[in-house]
């Protein structure tokens, strides 16, 4: 009778976590209770946008020298959205992985392969409920972070130069011709194209 109840019991419970934590919520920023966002646990399962190598604008100028490739990933539903309508949704979730760029190893000679260590990790979120209706993370490790607060630099370059709703698409290929042809491409950034054409 018992054994009979237990199974009842995790036959009943067991079945129900699946749905709780399975993805039916979608694919965008999950946050502990004290308002810190969870790391995106498979965001290599995501869609790639770019990497970019030895970029320069980060303010931690401590880094230079060393030769980095960071790479940019988008949570699928969002870049679902995106084709439709050449800008991003509320819960788009953007994660940028720092690798170090390494010399010759195996049979590679020349230029650079990435470092399986990651050696930074930050994240953009568009959420209404964040002042802006976006926020940026940076994880050191830890399992959460708390939202980089207002002002910072952050916000300030991707507000300032950005190409789309603060998200550096001019830098994603397979995005700036979607947002050209949607015509959703920042004032800032247009003016800044316009800028470096001359008068145009
Ligand atoms: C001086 C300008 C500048 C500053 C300051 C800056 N970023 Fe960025 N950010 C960029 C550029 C340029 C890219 C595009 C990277 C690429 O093409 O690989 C980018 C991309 C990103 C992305 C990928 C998604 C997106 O929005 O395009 C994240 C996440 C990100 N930055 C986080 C941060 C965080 C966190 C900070 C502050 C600690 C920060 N950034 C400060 C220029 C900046």
């Amino acid at each position: 009778m018992l054994r009979s109840t237990l199974l009842m019991i995790f036959l009943v419970v067991v079945p129900q976590q699946g749905p709780m934590r399975s993805p039916s919520a979608g694919d965008g920023p999950n946050y502990m209770a004290n308002g810190e966002l969870k790391m995106p646990e498979r965001y290599r399962e995501w869609i790639f946008l770019t990497s970019g190598v030895d970029m320069s604008y980060s303010p931690n100028a401590a880094m230079a020298g060393h030769s980095m490739f960071d790479n940019v990933f988008v949570n699928p539903s969002a870049y679902r959205v995106f084709q439709e309508t050449g800008t991003w949704p509320n819960k788009t979730t953007l994660v940028l992985e720092v690798r170090g760029a390494e010399g010759a190893s195996s049979i590679n000679k020349r230029g650079h392969t990435q470092s399986q260590e990651v050696m930074g990790m930050e994240v953009h979120v568009k959420d209404a409920r964040l002042e802006g209706g976006w926020g940026f993370y940076e994880f050191d490790g830890a399992g959460s972070a708390k939202v980089v607060k207002r002002p910072a630099g952050c916000y300030e370059c991707h507000e300032g130069h950005a190409a789309v709703d603060t998200t550096f698409v001019q830098f994603y290929p397979t995005l700036l011709g979607l947002a050209k042809t949607k015509g959703t491409l920042s004032p800032a950034y247009l003016k800044e194209m316009g800028a470096a054409a001359g008068s145009k």
